[in-house]
């Protein structure tokens, strides 16, 4: 049966709200109105019409590469889906990360890929085992699909594994989409994967790090004649995106120091908050937060979907029940908040882990 639906991102949407929920993955919503803007910019003279220009350079000059290497899209996950899209057939092999993204999943599957994985094993910090992906592939593997960071665990994938993956892919005739939504909160920022080979097809957005989620102004880079498959492929969706939007994120792009402002301080000090209340719980097992905007910690009392439960009903607090992730004795944390309401969100998470030990 083919996915028609995400649950964890109906879950994401409809949870019950709580006013120390660590769920969230993105930073605070940046406000346009402290850009210099006026409606006039957002005219709507049919510029998007086809493939708004000025917007597609500003994201190639930004990474370096042509602008037709360059295909926008609506927020990451439709850069996903399109990229994937143009990527598989039906009934081919699509090889996933273990633990993902439920919409990975989901899109794969909804594109009638026979879907197999490989594991980001906790024991080794969630990192990328290029052989161990190797030995998980098929004569029908025609793309591996990994996050960078990644979510949940916001490991850093480095040059040297992403290479090694590149010639795995190489061998196969296979191509890796690298979902790069949160790499712009590695420590220090990390180029693209797109500059190691033509086998990389990487999405990103202005969401996870930039708090502009609703700009949902997302983009692929990818080799010419691939995105070219993609802007098509586009064609059988919205066609154009918003051109207001498109605008907005243009003028975003020109400001792009201002709106990241001190949100990579802001994450550092949040890091170490978490990384020395986690040190401080012998029922929690983590890596030390060293880059991105969540955790993936391990709770010995096992599924965490009872630690939410206890947050929520008694704290006015929350974090992701890692069976969200296939990981049930896991649960994300979101670190992406002002400190001030960190502090008291992993004050009641301490309650609640106190209540449950
Ligand atoms: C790995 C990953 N990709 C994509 C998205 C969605 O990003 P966007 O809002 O740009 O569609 C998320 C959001 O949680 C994510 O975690």
């Amino acid at each position: 049966m083919r996915a028609m639906q995400s649950e964890y991102m109906h879950w994401a949407k409809f949870k019950a709200p709580a006013r120390f929920a660590l769920t969230g993955s993105e930073v605070p919503h940046f406000r346009m109105d402290s850009l210099p803007v006026t409606i006039a910019d957002l005219d709507l003279d049919g510029a998007s019409h086809p493939r708004y220009a000025p917007l597609r350079e500003a994201i190639a000059k930004r990474y370096g590469v042509a602008p037709d290497q360059v295909v926008a899209a609506d927020g990451t996950s439709m850069a996903n889906f399109l990229a994937m899209a143009a990527l598989i057939s039906p009934g081919d092999d699509v090889l996933i990360e273990r633990p993902a993204y439920d919409p990975i999943l989901g899109a794969a599957s909804f594109l009638g890929a026979r879907i197999r994985r490989f594991d980001r094993r906790a024991e080794d910090r969630f990192a990328l085992d290029p052989d161990l992906i190797e030995s998980a592939m098929s004569e029908r593997t025609r793309l591996i699909v990994i996050t960078n960071l990644h979510n949940p665990s916001s490991a850093l994938a480095g040059e040297d594994e992403l290479r090694a993956l590149g010639a795995v892919a190489r061998r196969a005739n296979a191509r890796i989409l690298v979902d790069e939504v949160y790499l712009d909160s590695a420590v220090p920022p990390r180029r693209s994967a797109i500059h190691l080979g033509p086998e990389f097809v990487c999405t990103n957005s202005l969401t996870k790090v930039y708090g502009l989620s609703g700009l949902r102004c997302g983009w692929i880079l990818a080799e010419p004649d691939l995105a070219e498959r993609m802007w098509r492929v586009n064609d059988l969706f919205g066609v154009n995106q918003a051109h207001p939007a498109e605008r907005l994120a243009g003028i975003a792009f020109d400001h792009l120091d201002t709106v990241i402002g001190n949100t990579p301080a802001m994450l550092e000090r949040n890091r170490a908050l978490f990384n020395a209340f986690a040190q401080s719980r012998s029922d929690l097992e983590c890596i030390p937060a060293g880059h991105g905007i969540t955790a993936f910690p391990r709770w010995a009392g096992g599924d965490t979907g009872r630690l939410d439960a206890l947050l929520r009903d008694r704290y006015d607090a929350a974090v992701v029940p890692g069976r969200w992730f296939e990981m049930p004795d896991h649960f994300r944390i979101g670190f992406g908040c002002a400190t001030d309401f960190l502090e008291q969100g992993l004050e009641r998470l301490g309650a609640a882990l106190d209540t449950l030990a």
